[in-house]
This record gives structure tokens, C-alpha cells and sequence, in this order.
């Protein structure tokens, strides 16, 4: 079959405090395109999301949702393989065996490690410490070509290229090496409230941040209140970050240029530029949220999509796993 010879793609998304405007943009629509071209897996990591402190029931709740939200964004069961890494055990095993080939060096020099340890003092665990480890193993379990990521998970992938190669040196080809994959437009939406920092779900300033469950008057008052500048053309210069990060989200979701997005908007004040994105955004938004709630309704469909990809992602890992128990002699 031609399926063989498709690029495999394997991507992984927390489920816990819901997805971003910059999620959608940054990652998960281009899931959606890449099931044209590529074999693609996709999973709701929930056991990354253990690593800080949660309530079991919101986390229940929460993987149902991340699930039906990635199948509202356009992930396709028909096309690709939606599942939950805690239901395909193989995921925790081989990270146990790969930490066994991963340095205390590497991973203290991981910067998502300084960063999350500095933001819960209270609760640096081992697992926040191996969590690239267990990314390790979501990907190279399924020996996939490309990983699509944002910028700030691009050490976490080369951490992961080192140890398969690393493996790969000791006891021959027994994992693809790797590649990131990242979007052309939009790989990193920042904060509406400071251009300076990441769009992020954690951010506790409402204003900051587009949840894709915000309704439309909650969207367009979000964009009326972003943080620009005190001038009022509509360009990309580099001291605007605030105006080209809207640029950025109007023109990941429009398809126009800046260049066309500097016209339109030529002589026209930054309110008239909010609103439309503002609109843009929300219109963008409303069919989603029609058949997220939909399918999140649809108790035994979703559980019938889940229950179909853990079972399709068991079958292609417990494959690498034996192999790799092999080779180190478990078996
Ligand atoms: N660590 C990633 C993030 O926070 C999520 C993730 C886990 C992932 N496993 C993955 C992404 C495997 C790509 C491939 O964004």
C-alpha cells in the first residue's frame, strides 16, 4: 500500500487548561492539513500533564474535551489516528528504558525544566525532570519522520533526535531520527496583553488570551483591549510587536499578507484593524465550537473514535517496544 511510503507525523498536545487561540494556529490546523500528505498520529498527552499538581476530576473532563476539541479543529479518524497516551502503556515503558540513555546533563540543561521548576518551587518532582524523556518516547515509539511543534519544543526534539541516534549507535537502526516540523505563518502568538511573551493557557489575565471556547462578544472585546502602540498605522515594523501579532493571527487566518493587510487597513485606525481580527477570529471559531459541543455530547462516538486509536497506536508501539526489548536483552 502507498501508506508505507507517506511520511509518518506524530504529534502530542496536554489537554489540561484547554487550547489557545495560539494552539489552533500554531499547531493544531496544521494537523488537520497534514493528514492529506502523511500518516499522522495524534495524542492528548495526559501523562505530561501529571507533572504539576491537578484535580483527578478536572483532568478526566479535561481529556474528553482536548479530544473532542482536536476533532472539532478538523483531526480525522478516518485519516488519522486520535488517541490518549496513558491508554497505550507502551508510551511509560519505553520512557522508563530510554531515561536509561538519557544524561542528568541534558536534561538539567533543558530550559522548559529551569522555567517550570522556578514557577512550582513547591513541586519540583522527577517527572517534571523526565518529562522530555517521555516526549522522547511518544515520538520515537511510533518511528515517525516529522514533529510538528512549536518553538518552544524544538530542545525537547533535538533531545530526543540525541537519543535515538545515541541508541541507534549502540545497537543498530532501531528508531527513526526525527524532524521538527513548524508552521510557515504564526508559530508563535503571543500574549495580547504583553507581545513580549507567548499566548499561554496558564496566563491568568483573561485578556491575555483567546481560549477557543470564547464566545464571540468575549473574543472582539479581547482584541479591543490588545496592547499595541501609540501610533495608528496598521504595519510591521519591528517596534510594533503588538500590531504584528495581530497581523500575524489575521493573516494565519485570512491567507492575505502583511503587505495585503497594510493595504486594507491603510488610513484606517488600529480600532477598525482590532475589530476585524476581532470578527475574523470569532467567525473562524464558531463553526468549532458548533461541533466541539456536538461531539463532546456524542458520549459513545467519542469513546467509540478513542477507543479505535488506542488501539491502532498500541498495535504500531508494542512493535518498537519489542524491538527495543530485544535488542537490550529484556527479551
Ligand atoms: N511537550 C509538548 C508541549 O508541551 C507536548 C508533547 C508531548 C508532544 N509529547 C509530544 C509534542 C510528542 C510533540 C510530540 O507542547
Amino acid at each position: 500500500m502507498e501508506e508505507t511510503k507517506r511520511p509518518r507525523v506524530l504529534s502530542g498536545i496536554q489537554p489540561t487548561g484547554g487550547f489557545t487561540l495560539g494552539n489552533y494556529i500554531g499547531a493544531i490546523r496544521n494537523w488537520d492539513k497534514l493528514q492529506d500528505d502523511c500518516e499522522c498520529l495524534y495524542c492528548v498527552v495526559d501523562l505530561h500533564s501529571i507533572t504539576i499538581r491537578h484535580e483527578p476530576a478536572a483532568l478526566r473532563r479535561q481529556i474528553r474535551e482536548a479530544a473532542a476539541m482536536l476533532l472539532a479543529c478538523g483531526v480525522d479518524p478516518g485519516r488519522a489516528v486520535l488517541f490518549i497516551q496513558g491508554d497505550v502503556s507502551a508510551h511509560a515503558e519505553l520512557s522508563w528504558i530510554l531515561s536509561c540513555y538519557t544524561q542528568f546533563g541534558e536534561l538539567s540543561r533543558m530550559t522548559q525544566f529551569k522555567d517550570k521548576s522556578q514557577k512550582h518551587p513547591e513541586n519540583v518532582n522527577a517527572g517534571l525532570f523526565t518529562y522530555p524523556v517521555l516526549m522522547a518516547a511518544d515520538i520515537l515509539l511510533y518511528q515517525a519522520d516529522l514533529v510538528p511543534i512549536g518553538a518552544d519544543q524544538k530542545q525537547h526534539l533535538e533531545l530526543a533526535r540525541n537519543i535515538a541516534e545515541r541508541f541507534n549507535g549502540i545497537y543498530g537502526e532501531v528508531f527513526t531520527v526525527p524532524e521538527g516540523y513548524f508552521p510557515k505563518v504564526g508559530g508563535r502568538v503571543m500574549s495580547l496583553q504583553d507581545p513580549a511573551s507567548k499566548m499561554s493557557k496558564s496566563d491568568e489575565n483573561e485578556n491575555a488570551k483567546i481560549m477557543l471556547t470564547d464566545g464571540p462578544d468575549a473574543i472582539i472585546r479581547k482584541f479591543k483591549r490588545a496592547v499595541t502602540d501609540s501610533e495608528s498605522t496598521v504595519c510591521a515594523a519591528e517596534n510594533k510587536p503588538g500590531i504584528v501579532n495581530l497581523m500575524t493571527i489575521y493573516s494565519a487566518l485570512s491567507g492575505r499578507s502583511f503587505e495585503e493587510i497594510e493595504r486594507e487597513f491603510e488610513g484606517r485606525g488600529y480600532g477598525d484593524f482590532k475589530l476585524a481580527v476581532g470578527e475574523c477570529v470569532a467567525s473562524e471559531l464558531a463553526p468549532i465550537q458548533g461541533e466541539y459541543a456536538r461531539i463532546l455530547a456524542d458520549k459513545s462516538y467519542l469513546d467509540g473514535v478513542l477507543a479505535e486509536g488506542a488501539s491502532r497506536a498500541s498495535a504500531l508501539a508494542q512493535r518498537t517496544l519489542a524491538k527495543v526489548s530485544r535488542k537490550i536483552g529484556l527479551k
